[in-house]
């Protein structure tokens, strides 16, 4: 697809340092209130920042990182206009797509400027993972577990999934499920993740460490968002059960030629 130019519209995209953008992105942030799956491909120096450049005014920016490796910086992940600029958004994104050279773009479903443009320009459009955010408080409880930190002298089951987590359930001295809340996400989001032992699991012991880790969350100043690949019922089921809910879906296009 061509947009067509007029010179009222021109728009040039620069490559530039991260620091060019973090102002233009932190109202990306603001008006994106929730968790960005990849927020911290920024500081670990994954990506290439682009800025949009309309007479001589900075109106927004794009960010490119590397879909499966950091090396190939082939998909659009960010982009951002300033609102009184959205007019001209797609003629912007057509002409960051022609310098960057990306091939894909992902986006998330709940940021809604990128997922309009992602249909505009992408095909072969899927979503592979789903985003949650919290909703409401759970009361579940659980019979003979007591939820607690984890202690250096814990003897931890083999965990095949997910990492070894900061708190614990315990059943007597056997721990049954470990969990927690990692700090990669934009503030105040985090990201919460559980793993049940495999002979314990289906008898309300994942939902119910989710809502306490929760709590435990909040305490520490985080918002509670979580992620599931999308045929990871049992993950899925745990968090809309702890009180989690649906708040989007991670989207991957190819960029239409
Ligand atoms: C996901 C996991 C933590 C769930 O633990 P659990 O103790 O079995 O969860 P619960 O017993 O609290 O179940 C919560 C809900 O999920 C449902 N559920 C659990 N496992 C399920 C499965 N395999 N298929 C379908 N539903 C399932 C339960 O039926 C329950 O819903 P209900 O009360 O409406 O019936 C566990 O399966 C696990 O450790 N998986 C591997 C690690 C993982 O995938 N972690 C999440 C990464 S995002």
């Amino acid at each position: 697809m061509k947009l067509i130019f007029t010179k009222s519209m021109s728009i040039k995209v620069l490559k530039v340092e991260l620091s060019e953008i973090l102002s233009l992105r932190n109202l990306f942030l603001q008006e994106n209130n929730f968790q960005i799956r990849y927020n911290a491909c920024h500081e670990r120096g994954w990506t290439d920042s682009y800025i949009l450049i309309h007479n001589n005014k900075k109106i927004g920016y794009g960010s490119v990182r590397g879909k499966e490796n950091h090396a190939d910086r082939d998909s659009v992940f960010e982009f951002y206009i300033v609102p009184p600029y959205r007019n001209i958004a797609s003629i912007a994104f057509q002409e960051l797509l022609h310098v960057c050279a990306a091939t894909f773009i992902e986006c998330q479903s709940n940021d809604f400027l990128l997922t309009s443009l992602l249909y505009q320009f992408g095909e072969n459009i899927n979503a592979e993972v789903i985003l949650f955010g919290d909703n409401t408080k759970t009361l579940l409880k659980s019979e003979n577990v007591i939820f607690r930190k984890a202690k250096d002298d814990d003897i931890m089951f083999e965990h095949k999934a997910e990492p070894e987590g900061d708190y614990v359930l315990a059943m007597n001295n056997e721990i049954i499920a470990s969990g927690g809340f990692l700090l990669h996400y934009n503030k105040p989001f985090a990201d919460l993740y559980m793993e049940v032992k495999e002979d314990h699991r289906k008898k309300g012991y994942g939902s119910f460490l989710i809502q306490e880790i929760k709590n435990e969350c909040y305490i520490a100043g985080r918002v509670p968002a979580a992620r599931c690949n999308i045929d990871n019922v049992a993950s899925r089921s745990t968090l809309l059960k702890a009180g989690l809910s649906i708040a989007g879906y991670l989207l991957l296009g190819k960029v239409r030629a």
